[in-house]
């Protein structure tokens, strides 16, 4: 089963109830974005993008860069993780992956001439410091250095996350995200960083999907660590929480200029059916998957109405100044979108108090076209949930950080890869998203998932998620697929083309 459908399973008309008029806005404006060609009030049309958006691509350390344990990287829970028998799909792991550590200038220098004008990528905290904790390593300090470098000399900007899921293992031994300590070894951690890179880089994410990795990892078991404990999970969101306080003060207090922010992945919730239950099970699932990241940061409180307001303190591990602790004016807010989910009303739950709600794919009849992973197609979700994100947010500016789709083409008989499916999907979402800008969401990039075919979690390399294919069996040969070539032209023409 595909990790989106576990926590993935329609009424618009729930959302629109529960989140006010922003959002009820845009979801009455059903296929807008093909509909129209007039000139919008901001002087785009249909498929077009103001003048100076940030077209990029994204990556991840852990899934492009192997040399796992070279030049001093500590072990990290994913390396763990992986090297266990049976917890990856064809066995593979991140010990290689597609090389970058050794070939990130022809990857970089791809990217530049595809137009790529923001390079999204992730730190790997057990490269810059092994343990998680005291002695940092010059050495992967120096990498990040020669690569940030090397963003810039063509001419992208640098956009990295510092955590993007690989904790040292040294941590997770002593507990973990739900030992509260984590907070403070991050933040130790994002300080090392920004004090060595600071003057490269003025964007900075701490954590990429926060609510996926600790469900995935603590609740259910199937990413790193592999654990599943609802207890351990419920308390390791409210770490994640304290540790974006307190790195974005950090951060601050290191780089005063700096913007920072947080990207969460985020899924319209759509009761399944127009019952009273399903819609409140929708309008649940909605704060905790979307909004359990944003709004302790914005407000120093959890949303209300999940889990049972005389258990949440107990439950979360909270402790008295934590609502201070958590707080972070996050400077922007980086969204994933992939799909959506249908949700019903579940008295039996999945271990979080409270929550009795379950997510299963859209239905067929909503969304008939899906990936090579099995995710379901929703375009129309993607500008749905950013206007509601804004509303959520007080429309701080939003930068996408992930969209892309996997479809597994590889070399036709010419040796190119026709992958005309992708182009669908991503034009699809990008008309999407010009109409949510048109609508009025902040919106200033794109960042398409991946750049690079790459490893994929616990799929291991049997989803290609890249804009460029990576031969893995001979010589990680790099090849720019349709895609990339169409991509192109969209950043040239500041359009859907
Ligand atoms: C997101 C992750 C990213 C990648 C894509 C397909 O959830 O942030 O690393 O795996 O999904």
């Amino acid at each position: 089963m595909s990790r989106r459908a576990l926590i993935r399973s329609a009424a618009d008309l729930a959302l629109a109830a529960a989140f006010g008029p922003v959002a009820s806005r845009g979801f009455a404006a059903a296929d807008g974005a093909t509909a129209t060609a007039a000139r919008h009030p901001s002087g785009l049309r249909a498929g077009e993008f103001p003048a100076g958006f940030l077209w990029g691509s994204a990556t991840a350390a852990y899934q492009v860069e192997g040399a796992w344990n070279l030049d001093g990287r500590g072990e990290s829970i994913w390396d763990r993780y992986a090297h266990t028998p049976g917890k990856i799909k064809d066995g593979g792991t991140g010990d290689v992956a597609c090389d970058s550590y050794h070939r990130y200038r022809e990857d970089i220098e791809l990217a530049g001439k595809l137009g790529l004008r923001s390079f999204r990528f992730s730190i790997a905290w057990p490269r810059v410091q092994p343990d998680g904790r005291g002695a940092v390593n010059p050495k992967g300090l120096d990498f990040y250095k020669r690569f940030t470098d090397a963003v810039l000399e063509a001419g992208m900007r640098p956009f990295p996350t510092l955590y993007h899921w690989d904790l040292p293992q040294p941590l997770e031994d002593a507990g973990g995200w739900p030992n509260r300590d984590t907070a403070q070894r991050l933040t130790d951690y994002a300080k090392i960083v920004v004090d060595a890179l600071g003057d490269r880089i003025g964007q900075w994410t701490i954590f990429n999907e926060p609510n996926i990795f600790t469900e995935l990892g603590y609740l259910r078991g199937i990413h790193a660590p592999g654990r599943k404990d609802a207890p351990a999970f419920l308390r390791a969101t409210h770490t994640v929480n304290l540790a974006q306080g307190m790195a974005f003060r950090a951060i601050k207090a290191s780089r005063p200029n700096s913007e920072v922010g947080v990207v969460v992945t985020v899924d319209p919730m759509l009761a399944a059916t127009p019952s009273a239950e399903d819609k409140a099970a929708a309008e649940r699932l909605y704060k905790f998957h979307n909004l359990w990241f944003t709004t302790p940061a914005l407000t120093g409180r959890y949303p209300d109405g999940v889990l049972p307001r005389e258990r949440q303190s107990e439950l979360l591990g909270l402790r008295e100044g934590d609502e201070t602790l958590v707080r972070a004016a996050l400077d922007f807010l980086g969204l994933n979108y992939y799909s959506s989910c249908f949700v019903r009303h579940d008295p039996a739950g999945n271990g979080v108090p409270g929550l009795n709600a379950k997510a299963e794919d859209l239905p067929a009849t909503m969304a008939p076209g899906h990936t090579d992973f099995d995710w379901k197609i929703y375009p129309k979700g993607f500008h749905d949930i950013i206007l509601s994100m804004a509303a959520h947010t007080g429309h701080i500016p939003i930068e996408i950080a992930e969209n892309g789709a996997a479809y597994n083409v590889g070399p036709g008989a010419d040796g190119m890869i026709h992958d005309d499916k992708r182009i669908a999907y991503t034009r699809a979402h990008l008309l999407e998203l010009s109409r949510a800008i048109r609508d009025g969401a902040p919106v200033r990039a794109y960042h398409h998932w991946s750049l690079l075919d790459n490893f994929e979690w616990s799929e291991g390399y049997t989803q290609r998620f890249g804009l460029v294919y990576v031969d893995f069996k001979n010589g990680q040969k790099r090849t720019i697929k349709d895609s990339a070539a169409w991509y192109a032209r969209v950043i040239a023409s500041n359009k859907v083309v």
